[in-house]
């Protein structure tokens, strides 16, 4: 039975309409009931990965993952771990649903919604890593509220990690990397990643934003936190 809450989440997402192409309707229809999950605002009821992925094998949440082809990447280069990916956009939905059928990628799963109403309904210390690559920059000042990686949040994702896994965030706006830096290194259940563990970019498929950003001249910043 599900455990629901009332308070108005403040979202991190812009509201933005998405048409699907023929392409991406039809792989929503056709794959949506084995790979596809609906986030429901204020659902806490626990989600078992082990169930979704009808396996147990180290998982990571890609919060944001846009069209999905760099998730896709990742997850056919990675078979032996799990990649569970939300996003609230919806021809990205169908893209990624559409890649998971043509690569015959069978360790994604698809969640349409916000990613953080999703993390409350995942245990503890579920998680091997946690990406959230080039989340909205939301550069004004009002609106830095609306940041994904904000301490409440920060708590929220690290809390998902087990310990020894990790945090990785990438952004193209100076700005916020400094701020994302400021507020990971402030949580008191993270540490930078040790350098030798992590080779820089290990695993980071160039993702769509990354080559907008490139291509404007906006330097790449990748952050790696791992969970004490
Ligand atoms: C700037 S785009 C980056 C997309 C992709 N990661 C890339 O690098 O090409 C950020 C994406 O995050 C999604 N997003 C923002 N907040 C979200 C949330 N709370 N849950 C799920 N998706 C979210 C947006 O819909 C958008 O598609």
């Amino acid at each position: 039975m599900s455990e629901t809450t009332s308070v108005r989440p403040i979202r991190t997402f812009h509201p933005r309409r998405g048409r699907m192409s023929p392409r991406h309707a039809a792989a929503v229809a056709e794959m949506w009931p084995a790979y596809g999950l609906t986030v429901v605002d204020g659902d806490r009821t626990p989600l078992d990965l082990t169930v979704l992925f009808g396996r147990n094998a180290p998982r990571v949440l890609e919060i944001g993952f846009g069209m999905g082809d760099a998730t896709a990447a990742m997850a056919a280069a990675e078979p032996a771990r799990d990649f569970l990916a939300v996003e609230v956009h919806t021809p990205g939905i169908g893209n990624l649903l559409a890649l998971v059928r043509d690569l015959g990628l069978a360790n994604v799963r698809v969640a349409h919604g916000d990613a953080m109403q999703l993390v409350h309904r995942l245990a503890p210390e579920s998680l091997d890593a946690v990406h959230v690559f080039f989340p909205d920059p939301w550069p004004k000042a009002r609106h830095h509220k609306r940041r994904l990686i904000q301490p409440g949040n920060v708590a929220l994702l690290r809390r998902a990690i087990r310990p020894g896994g990790l945090l990785r965030c990438a952004t193209d706006w100076p700005e916020y990397a400094a701020a994302m830096a400021e507020t990971l290194a402030a949580d008191p259940g993270l540490i930078p990643a040790p350098p030798e563990s992590v080779p820089p970019r290990a695993g980071r498929p160039v993702t769509r934003f990354e080559r907008r950003g490139r291509a404007a001249g906006r330097p790449i910043a990748d952050l790696l936190f791992q969970r004490i």
